[in-house]
Protein backbone atom coordinates (compact mmCIF):
# COMPACT_ATOMS: atom_id res chain seq x y z
CA UNK A 1 0.00 0.00 0.00
CA UNK A 2 1.02 3.76 -0.88
CA UNK A 3 2.33 5.48 2.56
CA UNK A 4 1.30 9.01 3.39
CA UNK A 5 4.20 11.04 4.49
CA UNK A 6 2.59 13.50 6.62
CA UNK A 7 1.58 10.85 8.72
CA UNK A 8 5.21 9.18 8.19
CA UNK A 9 7.26 12.52 9.26
CA UNK A 10 5.46 11.82 12.45
CA UNK A 11 6.16 8.61 12.98
CA UNK A 12 10.29 10.00 12.22
CA UNK A 13 10.13 12.29 14.89
CA UNK A 14 8.59 9.69 17.22
CA UNK A 15 11.06 7.03 17.13
CA UNK A 16 13.77 7.46 14.31
CA UNK A 17 14.86 10.93 15.44
CA UNK A 18 15.97 9.99 18.47
CA UNK A 19 18.94 7.85 16.78
CA UNK A 20 18.86 9.34 12.93
CA UNK A 21 19.10 13.03 11.28
CA UNK A 22 16.77 14.00 8.34
CA UNK A 23 19.18 16.36 6.74
CA UNK A 24 22.85 15.52 5.34
CA UNK A 25 26.07 15.74 7.10
CA UNK A 26 24.42 15.22 10.74
CA UNK A 27 25.31 11.85 12.42
CA UNK A 28 23.73 11.15 16.01
CA UNK A 29 23.89 7.39 17.16
CA UNK A 30 22.94 6.22 13.88
CA UNK A 31 23.75 7.88 10.20
CA UNK A 32 22.16 10.63 8.64
CA UNK A 33 19.11 9.17 6.86
CA UNK A 34 18.84 11.93 4.06
CA UNK A 35 18.57 10.46 0.72
CA UNK A 36 18.60 6.45 1.80
CA UNK A 37 16.16 5.71 -0.62
CA UNK A 38 18.45 3.52 -3.34
CA UNK A 39 21.38 4.10 -0.89
CA UNK A 40 23.52 1.41 -0.50
CA UNK A 41 24.07 0.14 3.18
CA UNK A 42 27.30 1.37 5.25
CA UNK A 43 28.26 4.34 3.16
CA UNK A 44 27.57 7.54 4.96
CA UNK A 45 30.99 9.55 5.98
CA UNK A 46 32.67 9.15 8.92
CA UNK A 47 29.49 6.90 10.74
CA UNK A 48 31.56 3.63 12.95
CA UNK A 49 29.26 0.63 11.04
CA UNK A 50 28.74 -2.41 12.14
CA UNK A 51 30.02 -5.17 10.64
CA UNK A 52 26.94 -7.01 9.98
CA UNK A 53 25.55 -3.70 8.23
CA UNK A 54 29.19 -3.22 6.12
CA UNK A 55 28.45 -6.87 5.11
CA UNK A 56 24.74 -6.07 3.63
CA UNK A 57 24.46 -5.68 -0.06
CA UNK A 58 21.62 -4.76 -0.44
CA UNK A 59 20.50 -1.06 -1.63
CA UNK A 60 17.86 0.74 0.59
CA UNK A 61 14.57 0.38 -1.33
CA UNK A 62 11.00 0.41 -0.22
CA UNK A 63 11.06 -3.28 -0.36
CA UNK A 64 14.35 -4.04 1.76
CA UNK A 65 13.29 -0.85 4.57
CA UNK A 66 10.27 -2.85 5.28
CA UNK A 67 12.16 -5.82 5.67
CA UNK A 68 14.59 -4.40 7.87
CA UNK A 69 11.80 -1.71 9.71
CA UNK A 70 9.66 -4.98 10.17
CA UNK A 71 12.48 -6.33 12.68
CA UNK A 72 15.72 -4.53 12.63
CA UNK A 73 17.56 -7.20 14.18
CA UNK A 74 16.43 -10.17 12.99
CA UNK A 75 16.93 -8.85 9.59
CA UNK A 76 20.61 -8.03 9.35
CA UNK A 77 22.36 -9.95 12.04
CA UNK A 78 24.23 -8.34 14.73
CA UNK A 79 23.17 -4.81 13.47
CA UNK A 80 24.00 -2.00 16.06
CA UNK A 81 20.67 -0.48 15.85
CA UNK A 82 18.95 -1.72 19.15
CA UNK A 83 15.34 -0.66 18.02
CA UNK A 84 12.50 -3.31 17.93
CA UNK A 85 11.22 -2.17 14.91
CA UNK A 86 7.79 -0.95 13.70
CA UNK A 87 5.60 -3.92 14.22
CA UNK A 88 2.47 -1.69 12.43
CA UNK A 89 2.66 -2.13 8.48
CA UNK A 90 1.13 0.96 8.23
CA UNK A 91 3.86 2.91 9.97
CA UNK A 92 6.37 1.42 7.93
CA UNK A 93 4.96 2.34 5.05
CA UNK A 94 4.14 5.87 5.82
CA UNK A 95 8.06 6.18 7.04
CA UNK A 96 8.90 4.41 4.04
CA UNK A 97 7.22 7.58 2.48
CA UNK A 98 8.15 10.04 4.24
CA UNK A 99 12.05 9.27 3.61
CA UNK A 100 11.35 9.25 0.24
CA UNK A 101 10.74 12.84 0.30
CA UNK A 102 14.64 13.45 1.91
CA UNK A 103 16.80 14.08 -1.25
C1 LIG B 1 21.04 2.16 10.80
C2 LIG B 1 16.52 3.43 9.57
C3 LIG B 1 15.38 3.87 14.27
C4 LIG B 1 20.06 3.40 15.42
C5 LIG B 1 19.90 2.42 10.06
C6 LIG B 1 19.79 2.31 8.64
C7 LIG B 1 18.53 2.66 8.29
C8 LIG B 1 17.83 3.00 9.50
C9 LIG B 1 17.94 2.70 6.89
C10 LIG B 1 20.92 1.90 7.69
C11 LIG B 1 21.59 3.18 7.23
C12 LIG B 1 22.75 3.01 6.27
O1 LIG B 1 22.97 1.92 5.74
O2 LIG B 1 23.45 4.02 6.05
C13 LIG B 1 15.82 3.70 10.74
C14 LIG B 1 14.43 4.11 10.79
C15 LIG B 1 14.09 4.17 12.12
C16 LIG B 1 15.29 3.86 12.89
C17 LIG B 1 13.57 4.44 9.56
C18 LIG B 1 12.74 4.47 12.74
C19 LIG B 1 11.61 3.81 12.28
C20 LIG B 1 16.55 3.81 15.00
C21 LIG B 1 16.64 3.97 16.43
C22 LIG B 1 17.96 3.84 16.76
C23 LIG B 1 18.69 3.57 15.53
C24 LIG B 1 15.46 4.29 17.35
C25 LIG B 1 18.64 3.91 18.11
C26 LIG B 1 18.07 3.34 19.22
C27 LIG B 1 20.74 3.00 14.28
C28 LIG B 1 22.14 2.61 14.24
C29 LIG B 1 22.42 2.24 12.91
C30 LIG B 1 21.18 2.42 12.15
C31 LIG B 1 23.12 2.60 15.40
C32 LIG B 1 23.72 1.67 12.36
C33 LIG B 1 23.58 0.15 12.40
C34 LIG B 1 24.86 -0.64 12.16
O3 LIG B 1 25.87 -0.11 11.69
O4 LIG B 1 24.81 -1.85 12.48
N1 LIG B 1 18.69 2.84 10.56
N2 LIG B 1 16.30 3.57 12.02
N3 LIG B 1 17.80 3.56 14.48
N4 LIG B 1 20.20 2.86 13.01
FE1 LIG B 1 18.25 3.19 12.52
Amino acid sequence: AEGDPARGKAVFQRTCENCHAAVIGVNKVGPSLWNVIDRKPAIVPDFAYSDAMKANKQAWTPTTLDAYLADPRGDVHGVKMFFKGLPNPADRANVIAYLQTLR
